[in-house]
Formats: C-alpha cells, sequence, structure tokens
C-alpha cells in the first residue's frame, strides 16, 4: 500500500495493491473524472507535485510523465505522492 496525499484538498487516501489510485482518489473526491479505466483516453490526467511514479499507461509522452499521472492505472513507486487535486 502507499498513500496519496490530494493537496489541495486537504485529504489522504490509501492506496492498497489491489486498489488503483482513481478507486481510492474517488472515496475522498467522488466527482473526479475518469473513462476508460485502462490508460489510453487520459480522462483521470492528475498533476503530480511530489513523489515518484510508475507509470503503466500507454499515453504519455515522456515530457508529460515528468509533472502528470494517469491515476486509472499508474501507481507510486515509493509511499507517498502527491496530486494538486
Ligand atoms: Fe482513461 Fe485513465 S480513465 S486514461
Amino acid at each position: 500500500a502507499f498513500a496519496v496525499e490530494l493537496r489541495r484538498s486537504g485529504r489522504t487516501v490509501t492506496v492498497p495493491a489491489d486498489t488503483t489510485v482513481l478507486a481510492a482518489v474517488r472515496t475522498a473526491l467522488p466527482d473526479t473524472a475518469y473513462s476508460c479505466e485502462q490508460g489510453f483516453c487520459g480522462t483521470c490526467r492528475q498533476r503530480v507535485l511530489e513523489g515518484e511514479v510508475d507509470h503503466r499507461d500507454e499515453l504519455l509522452t515522456d515530457a508529460e510523465r515528468d509533472d502528470s499521472v494517469l491515476i486509472c492505472v499508474s501507481r507510486a513507486r515509493g509511499e507517498h505522492l502527491v496530486l494538486d487535486m
């Protein structure tokens, strides 16, 4: 498991191994946008403020990966990720 801090909302959610970041985030922010849930549409893209992302999508360029994450498929490399949401 790892923690995802939603800095603008002042919330932190835990993401267990069998749960996506998207699903965990939606427990705190139910209106979070998403569509394909498979890492190809880009709807769930969020800005990363801190932490290392384990990118598992097929869409983002290397430049986009510097500050963005598709939360339906990608995960944290470490124990803590901070998102701008
Ligand atoms: Fe489509 Fe995440 S919901 S890329």
